[in-house]
């Protein structure tokens, strides 16, 4: 069968690096062949970050960053098309998520019509600066047919990792959690279910100046504030019925700050420790609310790099069996930019990418605007 080539690319709401994966899906296999990740510097994730939040003077900041972006997706790409030592006219299409720099789906009083979802990093400049066809704006159309526009990789999950007659979950922890529930009988479900890293990320940074917290061995140093941890699982989201998606809208630094507000004497690594206890038990309560333990759980995403978070994972869903996507064949780092892969592949052949199950659109819908090269 002749291979069929299309290159992801995505940068999540980490904002750590922009991912660049290159597939084979010929014949309906799903094939990682090659990977190449592109670091974000400090000053584009400040000017990301700055665009997350309302602030003067943002359509020419828009503008500018989006046209950057751009530019460094393209050079991910272009990277990757080096390394596999490939031809731009071998690959089919780049499918680009872009950056998501605002969310505000449908729901929790705001109306439909008010509802929008924002990526951005121009598909115009990728298909010109790679001479490649580009997909990319998968999220709006969903919202516009009264959907989350999110999380849009169950299908890719479903496609990538499902096996008749065994129910799995595939949970991406990355900046925010989502997971995909691949039920025996062949059902999907799928949803975010809160933070994952973001909070992690944002006290470490806050405190020791790092980006993350390598193992979540900072976090392991501290104990649980029990208080603390009961408030914050109060988060109006977690109760939220599906279908549901979220931001940094919802889980930011400011949150976390108004919740320690009545006690800032609290020790650093106790917080610490206490926002992974959150992380996991967000997590497993929304799975646990909609299947029965054991099945079997694969964790991607950066996530799943934090042994001391996956112990919690598996401390807390006993007797399931906790492992990451590498037990199916894709490297934990690499499932989410596989998947905008093979969304572009369901957009050029005109086939719908969101579950009106999971995101709550009022039909299925092809997703994604094409960018000839
Ligand atoms: N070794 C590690 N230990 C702990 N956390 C890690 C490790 N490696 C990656 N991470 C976490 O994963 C995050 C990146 O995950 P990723 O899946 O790229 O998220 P996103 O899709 O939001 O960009 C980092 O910000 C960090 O919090
Ligand atoms: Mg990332």
């Amino acid at each position: 069968m002749a291979p069929e080539l299309y290159i992801g690319l995505l940068s999540g709401t980490s904002i750590d690096s922009i991912d660049a994966a290159l597939l084979d899906l010929g014949a309906n296999q799903v094939k990682l062949l090659a990977t190449h990740s592109e670091p974000i510097d400090g000053p584009v994730k400040a000017q990301i970050l700055e665009l997350c939040s309302p602030g003067s003077n943002e359509i020419e900041r828009l503008g500018i960053l989006d046209r950057q972006l751009g530019v460094m997706f393209a050079k991910a790409a272009n990277a990757l098309l080096q390394r596999a030592d490939l031809n731009p006219a071998a690959i089919k299409a780049i499918g680009s998520h872009g950056q998501t720099i605002r969310h505000r789906p449908v729901g929790r009083g705001r109306e439909s019509t008010c509802a929008f979802t924002l990526q951005i990093g121009d598909p115009n400049t990728i298909a010109e600066n790679c001479a490649i066809t580009t997909v990319a704006d998968f999220r709006r159309r969903d919202i516009a047919a009264n959907g989350q526009g999110a999380p849009l990789v169950p299908l890719f999950h479903r496609a990538a990792f499902s096996r008749p007659g065994t129910t799995r979950a595939i949970v991406n922890i990355g900046g925010m959690s989502n997971v995909s529930l691949l039920a025996a009988d062949g059902t999907l479900l799928g949803f975010d279910t809160g933070p994952g890293n973001v909070l992690l990320d944002a006290w470490i940074n806050q405190h020791k100046g790092e980006d993350f917290d390598r193992g979540g061995e900072w976090a392991a140093s501290g104990s649980i504030v029990n208080q603390l941890l009961g408030t914050m699982l109060t988060h109006p989201f977690l109760s939220q019925v599906i279908p549901k998606s979220t931001g940094r809208e919802d889980f930011n630094a400011e949150w976390l700050l108004q919740l320690l507000g009545s006690d800032p004497r609290q020790r650093p690594e106790d917080v610490q420790a206490t926002l992974l206890e959150f992380t996991a038990r967000s997590i497993c309560n929304a799975l646990v609310r909609y299947v029965e333990p054991p099945f079997e759980m694969y964790v991607c995403g950066g996530g799943s790099y934090n042994t001391r978070l996956m112990g919690r994972l598996e401390g807390l869903l006993h007797p399931s069996p906790v492992k990451t996507t590498a037990a199916l064949g894709i490297a934990p780092e690499w499932v989410e930019a596989s998947a905008f892969a093979w969304l572009a592949k369901q957009t050029l052949e005109g086939l719908p990418a969101n579950d009106t199950a999971v995101t709550g659109a009022i039909g299925p819908r092809i997703l994604g605007g094409i960018f000839q090269r």
